[in-house]
């Protein structure tokens, strides 16, 4: 049985209180940068980096961060490894264990980070598969913390595919006590089992969780907005249909008209500006927290590996 603990495979594994915490060693671990201060936690250590799909953010900021904390990131070829065709999952994941202390992985199914996680004996790090994005949803933490102070009560309105981001946005409103509001075609609806799964949680929360296809009623009382392209890495295919699908559900300024005034706007990034969100949105400091959001990746992973990797100091203390 994989401990989840030892891992971030999915957000849901994780308490309220440990992804508040993680939060606030975020802010921590980012103003220490802003002072020029940098801790040595992970000296001599090493995180292997594997990444199956394309990445900018997510690849520079655990490998910048992993420097900063005085370790060292090994970027890993999935094409040469060939993960469960040239050898078996167990097999990679059992060498791996004794070569590096921590794997980011980026993947296309959820099942391998929890396989790798299962076989291995190192925390194994999602930095995103089709159903999930936790990391992204750490940064967007961060970010409303810093920019809004409080989570309580909070809506997010996603304008955009029921799918990984979204999903992690869903589970981190349900624990942190905000609303989450879903804008998106019919057909585009997140997965029943992860609503299911947050239900609970919501309601003992007193929170709402909403889906609406009209994004003008999706605005009207949310405090963020949030964007994320229409078309995922691997759903090139799907391309035309969704994109004819989702021309409604674009954030421009006509429909933040529809938002409260003090309305914020992310998005995760890439942006395909005129696509899901226009340029005066993205251009706009006054509302657009994405470009600080994407400054936090940087801190919010060196939170997570702070909260799973031993630091160098207690590595071989029993
Ligand atoms: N938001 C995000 O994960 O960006 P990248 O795909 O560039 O890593
Ligand atoms: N939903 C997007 C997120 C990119 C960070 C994708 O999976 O491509």
């Amino acid at each position: 049985m994989t401990d989840k603990n030892k891992h971030l495979l999915r957000l849901a594994d994780w308490s309220e209180e440990r992804i508040l915490d993680t939060v606030e060693i975020a802010i921590r671990l980012k103003k220490e940068v802003h002072n020029g201060q940098f801790s040595d936690r992970f000296h001599g250590q090493n995180i292997g980096m594997f990444f199956e799909k394309p990445s900018l953010r997510t690849i520079t900021t655990f490998q910048v961060g992993i420097h900063q904390l005085g370790g060292s990131a090994v970027l890993l070829a999935p094409d040469s490894i060939g993960l469960g065709k040239r050898e078996s999952i167990h097999d990679v994941a059992t060498c791996l264990s004794r070569w590096v202390n921590a794997l980011v992985v980026r993947c296309f199914k959820q099942e391998l980070v929890e396989k790798l996680a299962e076989y291995g004996s190192i925390p194994i790090i999602n930095a995103l598969t089709d159903d999930s994005h936790p990391c992204q949803a750490f940064a967007f933490a961060q970010t409303i913390r810093e920019q809004l102070g409080d989570f309580s009560g909070k809506t997010v309105a996603f304008i955009g595919d029921g799918n990984n981001v979204a999903n992690s946005f869903l589970v981190l409103c349900a624990k942190l006590g905000m609303n989450f509001t879903l804008a998106c075609p019919q057909g585009y609806e997140q997965p029943e089992a992860v609503i299911r799964e947050m239900e609970p949680l919501l309601k003992k929360r007193g929170r709402q969780y909403r889906v609406f296809h009209d994004p003008k009623e999706a605005v009207k009382d949310a405090d963020i907005l949030y964007s994320d392209v229409w078309v995922s890495m691997g759903q090139e295919g799907e391309k035309a249909a969704k994109q004819s699908h989702f021309l409604p559900f674009q954030i421009n300024d006509e429909l933040l008209r529809f938002a409260p005034s003090h309305c914020k706007v992310s998005h995760c990034l890439p942006a395909h500006r005129g696509e899901e969100i226009t340029d005066s949105v993205m251009d706009n400091p006054k509302i657009n927290m994405a470009f600080e959001e994407a400054e936090n990746r940087l801190h919010a992973h060196k939170a997570v590996l702070w909260q799973l990797m031993t630091p160098t100091a207690d590595l071989g203390k029993v």
